[in-house]
Parts: structure tokens; C-alpha cells; sequence
């Protein structure tokens, strides 16, 4: 498989500060993948180099396995932090002018209000547009001259409850007709909704990649001993997946929801007092919101 975006090595230092520290990324043609990480860890300086408005300091990065030219960027639309568009103008003229600047046609205006559901306020001024309008018509202003693929930098920031259903619905959609999407996010939760793959930064640094339905998966993981032979007493547990007998421990591989203090519990009313009861490995998920919950 040829890779939409390949990342190698890419760094990018802002005096003493590293905010993205030697990423190797891979994204592939259809993913929706997403940059997930907590504020300040480089979400933004990254889809900055990806657009050339962010010069790395060192790596490099290839779109549709070349070097990024003019040529390749017209292939990739972006929707970064603030849109500018004209309050005093219609949502049809503001794209007009965006259409203009990239060469798109008046055909291609109606399609991409179509798609974003805003045909019928097109003649609305931008003033009068909620900030889920405004978004909506950002990402139709990303997607004239039809890129293969669509950036977005926290796409539901600031949107209400609906808004943001809306946003999730739409990228869905965009999605569904094949294009690659790249769009960071702070929030497990809409990466989980939206995305197939996603990495996640911290502090610049990227500590994980992988398909987004692993991160259910990666159950808790304990370690245990006790003065007598468990054997039998863990093979009758029913909230194992898997156990493993190492260096004289035992380790048991969880299912889903079952905490260490049920495998306690359970021990106990068998008559059996662990010695030695360790949480080995937390699940994917609760590294991930541990992570999201620390600032830089
Ligand atoms: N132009 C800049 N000058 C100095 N530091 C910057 C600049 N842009 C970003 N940073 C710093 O780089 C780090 C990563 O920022 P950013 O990429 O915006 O993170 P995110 O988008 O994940 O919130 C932060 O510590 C931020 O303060
Ligand atoms: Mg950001």
C-alpha cells in the first residue's frame, strides 16, 4: 500500500521547547486518522508542517509519496484554527471568493453546500450563521477543487452538543466517499466515533498508533501470588480471559469491566489470601484518558 502521508523523523523545536519530537507517522488512502493528544502536545505544529505554514526543524514528510509542492497541496484541504470569511457576506459570495483563489467552478459550490447542508442559508449572511454553520462552511471552502484529502484541527471546539453531532455526522459522510481525513483532537471519545486510526501525543512526542477499535481492547493485566497453588482457584474465574504462570506469579489477563478487587474478592471467599496482587497493565483506554487529563 502507498501511503497517503508518510512522516519520517519530523521535529519541530521553537527555541528550548520541543512540540513534536522525531514523529515517524504513516496514514493511509481512506483512513480517517486522528491526532489525538491534550493542549500543547504538538497537534497543531504538526498539521502546521503537514501545510507548510510551520517550517519543521528537521524530517520530512512525503504526500502521495512525493515531496510537498504546489501540485501536491492542491490535493489537500484544510480547515486550521480560523477560518477567515466575510461577515457582511453571503455563505455563496464567501465561497465564491475562496473558489476563485483556488480555481473551482459555481458547480462545485452548490455540491459542496449540498454536502454540508448549508444550500439553504447559502444567501444568508456569514454574521448571521451559528458557529456550527461557520464550521460547516469552513470544511465546504476546504473540500472545493475536491482534495483527496481533508485536515481538520479540532473540529468541534467550541460547538454545542448538536453542533458537534453535526460536525461528527458530516466528517462521517466525507469520509464515506473515500477521502483520507487527518483531524486532531484532544477528545478519546470523538477519535472513537469518527476515526479508524488515530496517534497519540504527548508533550510532543507520539506514544502510540494503532486502529482505533484497539483501544477497547488491552484489558487490565494483574499479577498475583499467594502461599498456596491458584491453579485451580484461577481456572474457575470467570473474569479471566487468560492466565499466564511466570517467574512464580500468575498473571491474569481480565475481561472487560472486571477490576483487580473482583479477582480479590474472589480469592478471598475461596479461602485464599494473595500475597501479592499487582496491576501489571492498564487498559488502552485508561492510559489514553490519563494522558488527555494531564496539561503539558
Ligand atoms: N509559534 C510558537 N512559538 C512558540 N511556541 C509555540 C508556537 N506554537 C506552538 N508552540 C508551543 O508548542 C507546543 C505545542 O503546541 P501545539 O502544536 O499548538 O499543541 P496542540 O495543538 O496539541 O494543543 C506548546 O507548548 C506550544 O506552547
Ligand atoms: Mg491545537
Amino acid at each position: 500500500m502507498n501511503p497517503v502521508l508518510k512522516i519520517e523523523n519530523l521535529t519541530k523545536n521553537f527555541g528550548r521547547l520541543c512540540a513534536v519530537n522525531n514523529m515517524n507517522l504513516q496514514v493511509g488512502a481512506g483512513q480517517v486518522f486522528g491526532m489525538l493528544g491534550p493542549n500543547g502536545s504538538g497537534k497543531t505544529t504538526t498539521l502546521g508542517m503537514l501545510m507548510n505554514v510551520v517550517n519543521p526543524t528537521s524530517g520530512s514528510f512525503k504526500w502521495f509519496g512525493e515531496e510537498a509542492t504546489h501540485h501536491t497541496r492542491k490535493k489537500i484541504g484544510a480547515v486550521l484554527e480560523h477560518p477567515i470569511f466575510y461577515p457582511y457576506l453571503t455563505g455563496q459570495k464567501n465561497l465564491e471568493l475562496t473558489a476563485m483563489i483556488k480555481g473551482a467552478n459555481e458547480a462545485q459550490i452548490a455540491d459542496v453546500l449540498r454536502l454540508v447542508e448549508l444550500s439553504d442559508r447559502k444567501d444568508d449572511k456569514y454574521r448571521t450563521y451559528s458557529l456550527g454553520m461557520k464550521q460547516r462552511l469552513a470544511i465546504a471552502s476546504a473540500l472545493l477543487n475536491d482534495p483527496q484529502v481533508l485536515i481538520l484541527d479540532e473540529p468541534t471546539n467550541g460547538l454545542d452538543p448538536m453542533g458537534i453531532a453535526e460536525i461528527r455526522e458530516l466528517i462521517k459522510k466525507i469520509a464515506s466517499d473515500g477521502r483520507t481525513i487527518i483531524l486532531a483532537s484532544h477528545l478519546l471519545d470523538e477519535v472513537q466515533k469518527v476515526c479508524t486510526h488515530f496517534a497519540v501525543l504527548k508533550k510532543g512526542n507520539m506514544v502510540y498508533s494503532g486502529p482505533v477499535e484497539d483501544v477497547s481492547k488491552g484489558a487490565e493485566t494483574v499479577e498475583v501470588k499467594a502461599d498456596v497453588d491458584l491453579t485451580d482457584a484461577l481456572s474457575s474465574f470467570q473474569g479471566s480471559s487468560s492466565v499466564l504462570r511466570e517467574n512464580g506469579y500468575f498473571e491474569v489477563t481480565l475481561t472487560d469491566g472486571v477490576k483487580s478487587k473482583d479477582l480479590n474478592r474472589f480469592l478471598f471467599e475461596k479461602g485464599i489470601i494473595a500475597s501479592h496482587l499487582v496491576t501489571k497493565k492498564k487498559s488502552l483506554e485508561k492510559q489514553f484518558l490519563e494522558i488527555l487529563a494531564e496539561s503539558k
